[in-house]
């Protein structure tokens, strides 16, 4: 398991410097909207909270007593869907976020807000730390609009590390300067991969979009029609520009790859108007298909959105949390996070999962210290006995903040369980042979024999014409999964008859494997 460092009371640089979460989009966004009561003091602006958790009645909620005043708003800061901040002077805008007023962990309304503002789908307004590669594409795709000409983008980078969000971001800001500039809509595909039922038909959802009246017969195929399409001049369905936003384009490659290759080489066909941005999570992929695309002449245009450092995690937490009225985290624990997601992988998704842990780490914490000072507030009572150092410490300790001891756990526990990463990175028949254990121990089964697992096992191969390994070999995956601790394998001196069990939970097994669709169909 990865240490922890958990890190000494000092505070840092990036904490001394939170202010300037508040810089750029969000400050922007401050100045634009300002409503200027008194110049010089009482200087107030209202900035909409860039998460979508903005719901009046839920800041209004009478549950907030404690930390709102009877008017809804809370200590007089925020009210309704708005953040009211002091601006000016510079000092008083720190103070404002200083002084933020204690969070309630015991109301409903407050938690589910904060549960919000980390969870994954939750998007704000504007996205930091991705400005460089968001204004890349977006330069990009306005070239091309401008020029009328096709042309394809390759984004590429690890998993969590913006690129869906930067994207749509994207999308959304090219469509609102299209509108100004007074160009035609594009046609938009926007689909992930993952979602087609094979690999082909992402011609087909392109062909709908650009010629929705056009059927396409048996003997020519979508992408013909696609292919044939952009190298006439005149192209039948006005002269919009098409824009093809593919997600997960890692779900495409083919053995011979000609899915993507076809895909690419749609855009630099002679009178393409089709401008492609592929997505994949996977770095090595542009190696292995750029040059193949380099020698059709359609080489992309490679964007790559590097892992997220300690510093990013930490600037887009803070501007996350910015939009609460209160303090959640202890800024140390919020630093731990970020220092050891950053180190791990930079994955954004893991940072905003190991912070909501953290928070249930406290809840559990609240109802164990509730359910003890109750019992020793009995017990005291009848016993008229001075309240105990421990009872003393627990009242003492800071209630209402997520602290660094909790967020020391949340990390243990979110990189600790790294079953499903074992997993997913099995070589394939393993996968399968656990796959083949699944779906043995769909009923109250719960063991099996090597030898009926070797037949489960050989039928899903021939079920998705996958040549099976031999008896042999699969024993041996067996003793390999054993070694791992995924199964257990009993005694018997005839290798079919041993007994095979699952060490490892089902649903991490199906966890781990339903981002790839052959084990998902299998597992339906
Ligand atoms: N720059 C950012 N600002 C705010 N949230 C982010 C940022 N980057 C990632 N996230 C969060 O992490 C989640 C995962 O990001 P996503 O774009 O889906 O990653 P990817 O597509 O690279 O796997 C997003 O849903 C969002 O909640
Ligand atoms: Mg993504």
């Amino acid at each position: 398991m990865p240490s922890l460092i958990i890190p000494s009371g000092e505070v840092t640089e990036t904490e001394k410097r939170s202010i300037e979460i508040q810089s750029s989009p969000l400050k922007r966004r401050l100045r634009s909207h300002s409503t200027t009561l008194d110049e010089e003091e009482t200087n107030t602006t209202s900035i909409s909270t860039p998460l979508n958790l903005n719901s009046p009645e839920k800041w209004k909620s009478p549950r907030k007593s404690i930390n709102s005043s009877p008017n809804g708003k809370i200590n007089g800061v925020c009210n309704g869907s708005e953040i009211r901040l002091v601006k000016s002077p510079r000092k008083r805008l720190a103070n404002c976020f200083a002084e933020k007023p204690k969070w309630n962990l015991k109301d409903s309304a407050q938690m589910s807000i904060v549960k919000e503002a980390l969870h994954v789908s939750s998007a704000p307004l504007a996205i930091v730390c991705r400005e460089d590669e968001q204004k890349k594409v977006f330069e990009f795709c306005k070239t091309s609009i401008q020029e009328g000409r096709g042309g394809s983008l390759y984004v590429c980078g690890c998993p969590g590390t913006g690129k869906t969000l930067s994207m749509e971001k994207v999308k959304q800001n090219l469509l609102d300067w299209v509108k100004e500039g007074g160009f035609d809509e594009p046609n938009i595909v926007a689909l992930n991969c993952t979602s087609l039922g094979n690999t082909s038909e992402i011609f087909n959802k392109i062909l709908e979009v650009y010629q929705p009246q056009k059927k396409v017969n048996r003997t020519s195929s979508a992408l013909q029609h696609l292919q044939k399409l952009f190298s006439q001049k005149k192209q039948p369905s006005s002269k919009k520009m098409m824009l093809i936003v593919a997600d997960e384009l890692d779900y495409l490659i083919t053995k011979d790859r000609s899915v993507l290759h076809d895909l690419f080489m749609l855009t630099s066909l002679p009178f393409s108007r089709c401008i492609l941005i592929g997505i994949a999570n996977a770095l090595d992929l542009a190696d292995r298909f750029l040059p193949k695309l380099q020698a059709l002449n359609c080489k992309p245009l490679v964007v790559t959105f590097r892992a997220y450092s300690k510093d990013q995690i930490l600037r887009i937490l803070r501007q996350r949390l910015a939009a609460l009225p209160f303090d959640v985290f202890n800024p140390q624990a919020l630093e731990l996070c970020a220092r050891k997601v950053a180190a791990a992988s930079g994955d954004m998704r893991k940072a905003l999962c190991v912070c909501r842990s953290a928070i249930e780490m406290l809840e559990e914490e609240l109802r164990d210290t509730n359910s003890t000072m109750n019992l020793v507030q009995q017990e005291n009572t009848s016993l008229a006995q001075p309240i105990s150092p421990a009872t003393e410490f627990l009242v003492k300790q800071e209630t209402n903040i997520v602290r660094v001891d909790h967020m020391a756990i949340a990390l243990s526990r979110t990189f600790k369980s790294t079953i499903v990463d074992i997993i997913q990175s099995l070589p394939q028949h393993q996968q399968i042979v656990l796959c083949s254990m699944v779906k043995l121990f769909r009923g109250s089964k719960k063991d099996t024999t090597v030898g009926e697992l070797n037949r489960s096992y050989i039928e899903l191969c021939k079920s998705s014409h996958i040549p099976p390994a031999g008896f042999l070999e699969t024993s041996n995956m067996c003793r390999v999964l054993s070694d791992q601790g995924i199964l257990k394998i009993g005694q018997s001196k005839d290798d079919r008859s041993k007994r095979v069990t699952l060490k490892v939970d089902e649903a991490d097994i199906t966890f781990a494997l339903q981002g790839i669709r052959f084990f998902r169909n299998c597992l339906q």
